[in-house]
């Protein structure tokens, strides 16, 4: 891994805003973008797609080892129920391994071309890339996270599905927190932003001064 490439690293928990600071960061520095979780949630797609079952250890850790990067743009890849099951196959070693590695393929081929690197996810700080120019970690309280959430997926006030959308956050939130491999969990040098009560606005003014400064150094 190249310490030359600027890269920017955003972890945090589900629904706290990484990929909205994320994408904002990438447009105003040119920088090139990754959503790691997409990469779990499209191994979690192939392995629905080809009928694979949860259970069946090897057949996932094949599936992880052959994942094509090229549809990370399908918009299925959203859903909540591909969600899970990125959660559930990240808890697994070896598939971890093997999506480590094209995380940093990632990083260290497109940031020959570009300003610098953006990634979110949850382990992008502390294993994916630890020399990070700069370290963020997302936070926010999961009620208010599931609250954008609903207000992102719905258009109505269904008060069941804002239910089942805070069950999957909480569910979700400690499978990624206590797993054994790379849990999600501020790096040591990571600056924590809490964005509960802060405007989207005031989380990219406070992330844009940090950043500014880096690039400076
Ligand atoms: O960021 P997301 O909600 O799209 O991530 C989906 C799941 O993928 C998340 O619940 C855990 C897993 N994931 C991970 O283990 N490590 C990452 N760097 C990114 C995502």
């Amino acid at each position: 891994m190249s310490d030359n490439i600027f890269v920017v690293t955003i972890d945090g928990p589900a629904g706290s805003g990484k990929g909205t600071l994320a994408n904002i960061i990438k447009n105003k520095y040119h920088f090139a973008y990754l959503d790691t979780g997409k990469i779990y949630r499209a191994c979690g797609y192939h392995l629905l797609q080809q009928n694979v079952d949860i259970n069946h250890h090897d057949a996932i850790v094949n599936v992880s080892s052959h994942l094509p990067m090229d549809d990370l743009q399908n918009p299925v890849l959203m859903q909540d129920n591909i969600a899970q099951i990125a959660s559930i196959i990240a808890t697994i070693p070896e598939v971890r391994e093997s999506l480590l590695q094209c995380q940093r393929n990632f990083i260290t081929e497109q940031g020959e071309t570009h300003h610098g690197v953006v990634l979110d996810g949850r382990d992008c700080g502390t294993i994916i890339y630890p020399h990070a120019a700069v370290k963020f970690f997302l936070d926010a309280d999961v009620e208010k996270r599931a609250i954008r959430r609903f207000q992102q997926l719905h258009d109505n006030d269904d008060n069941d599905i804002q239910e089942k959308i805070l069950n999957d956050l909480k569910e979700r939130d400690y499978r990624d927190r206590h797993r054994a491999q790379a849990p999600l969990k501020p790096a040591d040098d990571a600056i924590i932003i809490d964005s509960t009560d802060l405007s989207i606005d005031i989380v990219v003014q406070k992330a844009c001064d940090i950043i500014d400064a880096a690039r400076k150094l």
